[in-house]
């Protein structure tokens, strides 16, 4: 089974990030044959800062190794580096219709928070349909905001087939990764960069550490029992602890006796426990972006290899060269 998704540079990773996606593609490396890229094109269409833009692509690409992506199982790309894709773009649009990218909520949304649109925003799901359309991708791993995504993809698909009669591209399933436990912000509410409540999962342990001391608890008394309902602390302990620390969860909100303040600091040491590893490989990594850049090289080689017969197949059936 050959599987694809992408992730767009947008900013600092986070734990919401790991247990919302980077931890299913870890688990799907081993199994089918995996295809993940920066989404570098499609961050264009809201970062116009080209160091800016740089730096995140190279923090993902940084973020996703030290985190257990495997470059000898799975090929870790750039978007930008297959210039097939752009190309397919193209052929794409001219076989997708206005109103369809018009039904996108996703582009609805971000018009009706303010947002002014420039045509790529607009574009944004035929490039995505040419990224899994490219590589012949049998699954999309993705969180449910890009399902009407891959719906487009299909369709997109499906109407550049009947044009022109032929079967050049193959049907995508999306596979939604929403079983994962929502992974509460420090203030309750879903964690998300868009709400500022985000705890990292690189940069300083000491802006780590005062994040965690800093979610939002209410004012229960140490010696009373504590609420679980819509308790962001019990969420993030129960997310992290290891299974035999569970029982002292339960009994710390239950009994009473325990306060928040030794909860966050418990909370503390087990994110150490779970991502220090990761972090140690990350500021390793960072003193060798020449070997990060080496496994963007050969993952957009391996992509490649599936994409120029294809395109092939595409210019053919248009009519071009
Ligand atoms: N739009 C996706 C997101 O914001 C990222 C993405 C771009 C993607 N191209 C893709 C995901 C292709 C899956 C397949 O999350």
């Amino acid at each position: 089974m050959r599987v694809l998704s992408g992730v767009q540079p947008s900013g600092a990773l986070h734990i919401g990030n790991y247990f919302g996606a980077i931890r299913q593609f870890v688990e799907l490396q081993r199994e089918h044959d995996c295809y993940f890229f920066l989404a570098d094109l499609h961050a264009l269409t809201s970062v116009h800062d080209a160091a800016r833009l740089r730096e995140l692509v190279g923090d993902l690409a940084t973020g996703y190794l030290a985190l257990g992506l495997d470059p000898a199982r799975a090929a870790l790309y750039r978007q930008s580096d297959l210039a097939e894709i752009p190309e397919l773009t193209w052929y794409l649009s001219t076989a997708t219709s206005m109103g369809l990218l018009q039904r996108c909520h996703s582009f609805k949304d971000k018009v009706a928070q303010g947002v002014i649109p420039n045509h790529g925003l607009f574009a944004y799901p035929v490039l995505m349909a040419a990224d899994v359309l490219l590589v012949r991708s049998d699954v999309v791993p993705v969180g449910r905001d890009q399902k009407q995504h891959l719906e487009v993809t299909r369709d997109i698909a499906a109407s550049f087939n009947a044009t022109y009669g032929c079967e050049v591209f193959k049907m995508p399933e999306p596979l939604i990764h929403d079983e994962v436990a929502v992974v509460p912000g420090l203030d309750g509410q879903k964690m998300s960069k868009s709400y500022g409540n985000t705890i990292d999962l690189f940069g300083p342990e000491k802006e780590i550490r005062s994040r965690i001391m800093s979610i939002t608890t209410d004012s229960t008394p140490v010696e009373s029992p504590k609420p679980k309902q819509g308790s962001a602390l019990y969420g993030l302990l129960k997310l992290f602890a290891p299974a035999e620390e569970r029982a002292w969860i339960e009994g710390a909100f239950a009994d009473g006796g325990t306060g928040y303040g030794e909860m966050k600091k418990r909370l503390f040491g087990y994110y150490m426990a779970t991502f220090g590893e990761a972090r140690r490989r990350y500021e390793e990594l960072r003193r060798h972006p020449e070997e990060v850049e080496a496994v963007l090289a050969s993952g957009a080689k391996r992509a490649r290899a599936i994409a120029v017969p294809l395109m092939d197949e595409v210019r053919a059936a248009v009519g071009i060269r």
